[in-house]
């Protein structure tokens, strides 16, 4: 993390921050800027709009693959507070392909399911946020880090348990913190910093994903994956049968075989499997077995 940037370790989860990031960057009725990816992204713009007037830069217009927004061409109202983006859509399996450039207004990321995947270039952004539960630990703790210069936007109005500025001034104990998320954590960090670092879960996420795409890509249309190539997400592999009535069987059948949690997320059906640093390369490994057998049984 460069200098000039402050980390703060709060109760909650990210749909907390999704409240609290308008709160304390931008004045009551003013403007902020999404970027609308999908459904946390959605997510999130509902909760700023209660407040704040959202005005949405970017969507995927296409209809073609699904893909994340484009890149290029995003035109921010005059005095946006910031920008926001979800760099992975845990639940479409999208992820940018790069950042935005927002010039001087500060971008501001929803980083819960890509966080700690791989190395982030922190100096780009505002502010990154991430609820614990997908790489950090455990439900219960949100992880914010902020450049030091945004302290200063949260009133003096707000609530002091939910004011950047002063959850930095005391170290993140405004209140009693959860204890036991952040020893979770701290672990997790650990195990981190031992298998190498970001660096090492870069590495580790990359070969997942790809045992995983290849095999669909190489089923020969048996199973498809719907998202844009460049586009896909690293952890949150979405596919499915090209037979739409093999999926319940396949996910029935997965579980059986002790391969849990593989329905996709029931806004949008299909299958889906979380790919985050806890899960090691075996479990892939046995997933593209599995679908190798189901794919000789059924294709
Ligand atoms: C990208 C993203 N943002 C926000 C959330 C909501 O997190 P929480 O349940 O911690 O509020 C999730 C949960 O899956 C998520 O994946």
């Amino acid at each position: 993390m460069p200098d000039g940037y402050r980390i703060l370790f709060l109760a909650g989860g990210a749909m907390h921050q999704f409240a609290m990031v308008p709160a304390n960057l931008a004045t009551p009725g003013g403007t902020v800027a999404y970027a609308d990816s999908g459904y946390w992204a959605q997510r999130a713009m509902a909760e700023a709009a209660r407040q704040h007037q959202v005005c949405v830069v970017a969507r995927h217009e296409g209809t073609q693959a699904l893909a994340a927004p484009p890149l290029q061409g995003w035109q921010l109202p005059p005095g946006s507070a910031y920008c926001h983006i979800t760099p992975n859509e845990t639940v479409e399996g999208i992820a940018y392909p790069g950042l935005p450039d927002v010039g001087d207004v500060p971008l501001v990321a929803d980083c819960t399911s890509s966080c700690l995947t791989a190395p982030l270039p922190i100096a780009r952004f505002g502010l990154v946020y991430a609820g614990a539960q997908k790489n950090l630990g455990i439900a219960g703790l949100a992880v914010v880090v902020i450049q030091e210069a945004l302290l200063a936007r949260s009133s003096a109005s707000l609530a002091s348990v939910a004011s950047y500025r002063l959850q930095a001034q005391a170290a993140s104990c405004v209140n009693t913190p959860p204890v036991a998320a952040l020893l979770v954590t701290a672990m997790v960090l650990d195990w981190i910093d031992a298998q190498g670092g970001l660096p090492a879960m870069a590495e580790a996420n990359q070969r997942k994903a790809a045992t995983l795409y290849c095999a669909i890509d190489a089923s020969q249309g048996f199973f498809c994956a719907p998202v844009a190539l460049g586009h896909r997400s690293l952890v949150n592999v979405r596919f499915c049968c090209a037979n739409a009535a093999l999926d319940t069987v396949f996910a029935t059948e997965a579980e059986a075989a002790g391969l849990h949690h593989l329905r996709g997320h029931p806004r949008i059906g299909g299958l889906r499997a979380s790919l985050y640093n806890a899960m090691p390369q075996a479990g892939v490994d046995a997933l593209v077995d599995f679908m190798a057998h189901f794919q000789r049984r059924y294709g």
